[in-house]
This record gives C-alpha cells, structure tokens and sequence, in this order.
C-alpha cells in the first residue's frame, strides 16, 4: 500500500516535469528583437518582405536638370538621359536651363517641390550651389552631380558619375607635344567660364605641355561652335601665320574654328594643327577629310549608369562617390573605319 503510494507520486510528479518541460519554451514570448537579431539567420519568410519594399526603375521618379544644348556631346548626353529612362520605365522630369544657372536652380526647386526621388544635374559652373542643394538636402531629396562636378562639401551631394576632366587636358598636353615636337606658338579656345571642364581642361594641359610651346592666347568659347568660329577669326586677325596650333577645350569649337582657318585662306589639320576634346561624330569626320588630328574622348552616354545609381541610392545601397567614365584618344588614320561605330 506504502510502494503504491510512492509510486502515484512519483507519476504525478514526472507528469508534472513533463508538462512543465514542453510548456516553457511556448511561454516565453519571442520579441521583435529576438526575431531580427544579426547573429542569428532570419527565415526566409521574414527576408522577403523587405527584399519587396525596395523600389524598382518603375517606381522611380528622376529630375534631371539639363544645363544646355550647345554641343554635339550635349544632345548625346540629353539623348542617352531620355532614352535610358523610357527603356527602363522611369519617370523622368527633364529640365533645359539654355546654359544659364538660375534656370537649372529653378529648376531643381520644381523638382523639390514635386517631390521627386532623385535629382541629377550637370552643373553649368562650379560654384554656387550650395544653398539649393542644402534644400534638397533638407526636403531629403538625394543629389547625384552628372557629368560636371559643383565645387560643394562632399555630403551635399550622394555621388558624382563623370569624366577625368584635368586628365583630359593631360592627354591633350601630351598630343600636341607629338604634334610639334619642335615647339611652337598656339592659340587655346577654352569652355564656358567658371565650369569644371573648362577649368580642368586648362590646367591638365598645362601640366604635360612641352615648354618650348608657347601658348600666345587663352580665350573662352563658351563650347559652342559659333563662339569657336568667332574667337579663331579674331585670333587669326591677331596672330595670322605665327598661330602653329590650336587646342579647343571641345570639338564643336574646333570644328566652328576649322571653318575660320579655311576661310581665312589656312589649311586645319596640316598650316594649325588642332587638338580637341569628346570625339563626336563631327569630329570624326573632320579627321577623315584631314582637318582635325587629334580629339581626347569624353563620354556622354551617361543614361544607364545614371540610374543604376539612383536606384541603389533610393533604396540605400551603397554608391562609390564618384564613378568615371573610361575614354580614349582617336586619330586620322582609323577614322574612318571607327565613324560609323560611334554612337554620338
Ligand atoms: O561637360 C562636358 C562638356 O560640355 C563637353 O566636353 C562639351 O562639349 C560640353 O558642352
């Protein structure tokens, strides 16, 4: 009678442990913390959710504030910005700023106030941007410079996608170097004032220039050929046949400047020999007919990279600060085989 009263005990209380045991883990209540901590493995049920809050090209909506229209590498780069964004579904805002910066301030201030996810611009010059890009920076609306860099504190924009501009005038120091080994007398027809081209085009030249060339005079064509065309009349008025060379921050100026050479009674190419920058289709083709000798590449087909950018930016990746485009040099002899490969 005693054993079997033990042994009802002991039951009892095995039964309790038992249930006790299983009833613990159900008891304690799994926090949110618990369910996101780092150093365990979230389920794959809980990664999707936030894998499908990220945002797509669909949903993106871009700014762009164009700065212009005044050359051949412009209305590529224009082209490449509007294409890409219908072949990926975004939806695009686009601004013309006709070279003038309040306008592409303007600009950025309608695109703040619409709301929008991304704003890219190619600032027209350097300086003075800080004030606006602070209220897009207050209204949360990320900034990624294209094409031209804005002379701003680095956290005022989110990345920069662009040339080597110094390196361009680098390579150009160096062509015309090749071109007159003997040295010479050159003119410069220098891009719109206070821009980043215009002015790292100026010193990266200077820095690889031989110095038994001489540069007699440095003026400003604002990179459209009509102002080439004018300032290479009033440089030939000024110098005529001492001038041996010509370095055109652009090829639309080059190619505006070729048409003053000819007219002035000079052979472009062979009486001044001319160094430009982009390698436009314009370009190539007045290598071809032998007026140009050299153009250093500047790539405007910036669309697809632009909004790889803008995608990862809006859905907080990870973006380099500046990602450069890569370029070459293009000379005479295979113009004409590389011309109709070209895409601007
Ligand atoms: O910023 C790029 C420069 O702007 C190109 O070299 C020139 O052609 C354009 O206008």
């Amino acid at each position: 009678m005693k054993v079997s009263k033990v042994l009802l005990v002991v039951v009892i209380l095995a039964t309790l442990a038992a249930l006790v045991g299983c009833a613990a883990p159900a008891a304690a209540p799994a926090t949110s913390n618990q369910a996101t901590t780092s150093d365990q493995a979230a389920p794959a049920d809980q990664a999707a959710p936030a894998e499908q809050g990220k945002k797509t090209y669909k949903d993106l909506v871009v700014g762009y504030a164009q700065l212009g229209a005044e050359s051949e590498w412009r209305t590529a780069n224009t082209a490449s910005i509007k294409e890409t964004a219908d072949e990926l579904g975004v939806t695009l805002k686009f601004s013309d700023a006709q070279q003038k910066q309040e306008n592409q301030i303007k600009a950025i201030r309608s695109f703040i106030a619409q709301g929008v996810d991304v704003i890219g611009v190619p600032p027209v010059v350097e300086t003075g941007w800080e004030t606006v890009f602070k209220e897009a920076q207050d209204a949360g609306i990320p900034i990624i410079l294209v094409d031209r860099r804005a002379d701003v504190p680095e956290d005022m924009y989110v990345s920069y996608l662009g040339s080597d501009f110094v390196e361009e005038g680098r390579k150009a120091g160096n062509e015309m170097n090749k071109l007159l080994p003997d040295g010479g007398k050159i003119v410069e027809l220098v891009g719109t004032v206070g821009s980043a081209p215009a002015n790292d085009r100026f010193s990266g030249f200077r820095e690889t220039l031989n110095p038994n060339i001489e540069i007699i005079d440095s003026q400003s064509g604002d990179f459209t050929r009509a102002k080439g065309k004018e300032v290479m009349e009033a440089f030939l008025k000024k110098y005529g046949n001492e001038i041996t060379a010509l370095y055109a921050h652009n090829d639309d100026m080059a190619l505006g400047a070729i048409q003053a050479i000819e007219e002035y009674g000079l052979k472009p190419g062979e009486d001044i020999k001319i160094v430009s920058i982009d390698a436009v289709r314009g370009a190539f083709q007045a290598m071809i007919d032998g007026k140009l000798n050299v153009t250093v590449e500047c790539n405007p087909l910036l669309g697809p990279q632009f909004y790889d950018l803008a995608l990862k930016v809006v859905n907080g990746e990870e973006v380099p600060k500046w990602l450069p485009s890569a370029e070459s040099v293009y000379y005479p002899d295979n113009a004409a085989e590389v011309l109709p490969t070209r895409q601007y």
